[in-house]
Order: structure tokens, then C-alpha cells, then sequence
């Protein structure tokens, strides 16, 4: 993990074939550098931009949703919820069985299913319905653990990760999809509204009680066990952060100033775009080919859903100008989306002394017979500059919400305040080099000082456990329970 250029260059000198592999490979490596002053545009324009979409609706490329959720889970929180998490190319249901301060998560049961993929591009009701379902067949395997009182309803807290514009905690409509996802009839619709009439569809009878993002559920987790969060980000299939803002900093805002005078914003980051993000031909071709041209640039250069493709294409040029794979393109490699970024990470993380599962995933997934070291070393090469630039904009985002909360440095005369980042997503648990990196280049970021007041945690789930939290705190019977 590093910003520094030509590291492949010096260490791979040659001509011919080979000449032309080592030159794409430099000019990617060059146009994906983030030098440190380079991330600190980045996370400067992250702050400016921040500020601008709480100015005013559709004042900046960055949403800055508000939530309506100002209360984050004290501890107290007591009873029995249902959560459903949507957003990726899976989706859980869950229910949780909450203790109060004492016992807090007493119980948990979940099960997780895959969207089939027709069902991301169909109809609002197919959707639904294939949710309603399962949520269905899971509230039929509910034990004796989980005992609802006499004559009231199930509350449901709905996790739903795509962009809504709220229109209170348990209402919104979908402004737009993202990572892969594009269901014309959806947008504009309130999706409490299509799982409500999805789930009567079924004989379901369930209150959702709060619609939340998964970067506010995660908010929510973390705050749970950890008071000093203050942000969330995600960091999985695609990518996001959310975090507290102080209600009277949101111009737009037109509501009462809420008693706890802060608001949980949903920033919608992977929207964020700039003159200073180091963009490569391959980024704006995997973008111009996408559902969405246009949009979620930085998610398109961050996210598990597009790494690995954004080597699929480098490799391909490389097939394509330079015969990487012999005199024929493996056919393969011209699949979109075949190389994923779980393969990505194995390759990056092969430490044998000849790579032998670069080869091997090479064989399998492209259908490659065999492959000198000397390609395989590129393949880990090109990994590396992929991930390490999406961890370190990662990173400069980060930054960006801590320099906009003025926690990035550590203030004249101050007691120090610790501020925690709540983390999740596939990408940063499981790809190791992405998380290290993207940890390393916020420490350098903040410096030695503030770092020590900085600290990023793994919010485990935090965004099923986050969204039934909520419905609890917002739960219908809430002040029978209280008197
Ligand atoms: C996409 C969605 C966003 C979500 C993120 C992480 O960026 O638009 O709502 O939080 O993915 O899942």
C-alpha cells in the first residue's frame, strides 16, 4: 500500500511483448496514483461538497439524506423485532430478541438468502414479493425464544441500501438504483409501501416501523456498543457513509430541530465525483457501459462490485495490444463482470513462491491452461494498484466526514476527543490488503497526533442489529411498555 509510482517498472525491465505489458501497466499504475496531497483534495472536496448538499436539495452530487433518525440506540432498548436487510446480492432476514442495558442482544436468529439475479432487473412486485416470502417462511420457524405479547403486531426495522428520500423514519421514496440493481416501476415509489403491499400479498401482517440505510443501521449498531461512534461507512458491494450532524448545520432541513439537536445524515458518498479522482480509461469505459453512466463514480473505483471487473479490463487490453495471453484473447476474459473481487483478493493475497493460485484461479475462471510467473506477478501487480487506490480514497473520504466534524485534528486546550468509525461490508472484512491499506493511509492522513483519537472498529451485522434497534426505539408500543 503505497502512492509511490514505477515500483513495477523498476523491477520488470524489458522489450518486445513484454515492453508493451510493462508500459499499460505503468501508465495504469501512474493514472490510479493517490499521493497523499492528492487524497487530501480529495477529502477537501469531500467536505465541500458535504457542506453543499446540506445546503440545499440537489445542491451537490452528494445527497446528504436526511435520515429522521436523531435518537441512536442508548442500550435500553428492550423486546422482540423482525429486520430485513436488502441491498447487495444478498439479503437476510432476521429477528433479534433485545434485554435492555444488561443483556442487550439476548438472542438472534437469521437466515440469508441471494437475490436471484432476473429478479434485480424485473418489476417492484417480483421484487417484493420474492422478499415477502421469505420473510414469511421465516416468521414461521419463530421458537418459544421469541414470544410476542397477546394482541400485538410483529415490528419490522427495513434495512434498504439504495438512495430514498425519506419522508419520515418509516417512509420513503427510491430516488434511483445502484450496484446492479434497475427496476423501472420502483423509482419514485415509497418502498414501505410495496413490502407492506407485498406482504398482505403473502397473508404477512407485520408494522415496519423504520426504513433505514445500511450505513445508518450500522451507525446505529456501532453507537449501541460504543459511544464515541460517529460514523459509518460501508465499504461491501458498493459504498457509503453516514454520520451524527448537528441539526442546526442542515439549511435544508425544514422540520422542527429535534430535541437532541443532531441528525444522522446518509451522505450517499459512492455518488461523489471530482476533477481530483484519478479516473482511467478503464473507469470510463466500465462506466459508460454500465446501468448507470454517469453515476457513482466513486463507487465505481472503491466497491467489490467493480474491482475486479476494472482488471478484467486492464487484462484484456494487455490480451488485446500486447498478446498477455498468447497470440489468441482468451474468450473468457472478454465476459464483464467474470473476474470478482473475492478472486481478486485470493490472487492479491497469494504469498507462494510461484503464485500458484493466481495460476490457478487464471485456469479456472479464464479458462487459461498455464501462465509463466512473470504474468502472474503482473496479475498480483495490477491487484495491488486497483486496491490500494480504492483503499486510499476510501481513506480520503473518511478524513473528509472527520475534517467536516472538526475531529480531524486535535483542537488547542481540549481534552481529546475519540471519535470511532463503525466499518462493514464484504470488502473491508474480507479483502485484508484493502483494509490494511485503507487503515494505514487514514493514520497518515491524520498524523501521529490525531490518529491516536481516531479509531476505526468492525461493526459486525451492525446493519440488521442497527435497523431492529430502531424499530424498537420507534416501536408503536412503546409508551405502553414505558408506563
Ligand atoms: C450504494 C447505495 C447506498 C448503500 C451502499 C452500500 O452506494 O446507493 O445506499 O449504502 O451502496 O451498500
Amino acid at each position: 500500500c503505497a502512492a509511490t509510482v514505477y515500483v513495477v517498472r523498476r523491477r520488470m525491465k524489458s522489450s518486445g511483448k513484454w515492453g508493451r505489458v510493462i508500459e499499460i501497466l505503468k501508465v495504469f499504475e501512474e493514472d490510479c496514483a493517490t499521493p497523499i496531497g492528492k487524497l487530501r483534495q480529495v477529502a477537501d472536496a469531500m467536505t465541500v461538497e458535504m457542506h453543499a448538499g446540506l445546503a440545499s436539495e440537489g445542491g451537490s452530487k452528494l445527497k446528504m439524506l436526511i435520515s429522521y433518525v436523531d435518537n441512536l440506540p442508548s442500550g435500553d432498548e428492550q423486546g422482540f423485532f423482525y429486520a430485513l436487510d436488502l441491498g447487495g446480492t444478498n439479503f437476510r432476514v432476521m429477528r433479534v430478541l433485545l434485554g435492555g442495558k444488561q443483556d442487550r442482544v439476548v438472542k438472534q436468529e437469521f437466515e440469508e438468502l441471494s437475490i436471484p439475479p432476473p429478479l434485480m432487473t424485473g418489476s417492484s412486485d417480483e421484487l417484493f414479493n420474492f422478499i415477502a416470502e421469505a420473510l414469511a417462511k421465516f416468521v414461521a420457524t419463530e421458537g418459544e425464544d421469541f414470544h410476542l405479547q397477546a394482541g400485538r403486531q410483529r415490528e419490522l426495522g427495513f434495512t434498504f441500501s439504495f438512495p430514498v428520500k425519506q419522508t419520515s423514519l418509516c417512509s420513503g421514496t427510491l430516488i434511483n438504483w445502484t450496484k446492479g440493481f434497475s427496476i423501472e416501476d420502483a423509482i419514485g415509489q415509497d418502498v414501505v409501501g410495496e413490502l407492506i403491499k407485498a406482504m398482505e400479498r403473502v397473508g404477512l401482517d407485520m408494522n415496519v416501523t423504520a426504513l433505514v440505510n445500511d450505513t445508518v443501521g450500522t451507525l446505529a449498531g456501532g453507537r449501541y456498543y460504543n459511544p464515541d461512534v460517529v460514523a459509518a461507512v460501508i465499504l461491501g458491494t458498493g459504498t457509503n457513509a453516514a454520520y451524527v450532524e448537528r441539526a442546526n448545520a442542515i439549511p435544508k432541513w425544514q422540520g422542527l430541530l429535534p430535541k437532541s439537536g443532531e441528525m444522522v445524515i446518509n451522505m450517499e458518498w459512492g455518488n461523489f465525483r471530482s476533477s481530483h479522482l484519478p479516473l482511467t480509461e478503464y473507469d470510463h469505459s466500465l462506466d459508460f457501459e454500465s446501468l448507470n453512466p454517469g453515476e457513482q463514480i466513486l463507487e465505481k473505483i472503491i466497491s467489490g462490485m467493480y474491482l475486479g471487473e476494472i482488471l478484467r479490463r486492464v487484462l484484456l487490453k494487455m490480451a488485446e495490444e500486447a498478446a498477455f495471453f498468447g497470440d489468441s484473447i482468451p474468450p473468457k476474459l472478454k465476459v464483464p463482470f467474470i473476474i470478482r473481487t473475492p478472486t481478486m483478493s485470493a490472487m492479491h493475497s497469494d504469498t507462494s513462491p510461484d503464485l500458484k493460485v493466481v495460476g490457478s484461479k487464471l485456469k479456472d475462471i479464464l479458462e487459461v491452461p498455464t501462465t509463466s510467473l512473470k504474468m502472474r506477478k503482473v496479475v498480483i501487480s495490477l491487484c495491488n494498484i486497483i486496491a490500494t487506490r480504492g483503499a486510499r480514497l476510501s481513506a480520503a473520504g473518511i478524513y473528509g466526514i472527520l475534517k467536516k466534524l472538526g475531529r480531524d485534528a486535535p483542537k488547542d486546550g481540549e481534552t481529546t476527543q475519540k471519535s470511532v468509525i463503525a466499518m462493514d461490508g464484504g470488502l473491508f472484512e474480507h479483502y485484508t490488503q484493502f483494509s490494511e491499506c485503507m487503515e494505514s493511509s487514514l493514520k497518515e492522513l491524520l498524523g501521529n497526533e490525531a490518529s491516536d483519537s481516531v479509531e476505526v472498529i468492525h461493526s459486525n451485522d451492525g446493519s440488521g442489529v442497527g435497523a431492529a434497534l430502531l424499530a424498537a426505539s420507534h416501536s408503536q408500543y412503546l409508551e405502553d411498555s414505558e408506563t
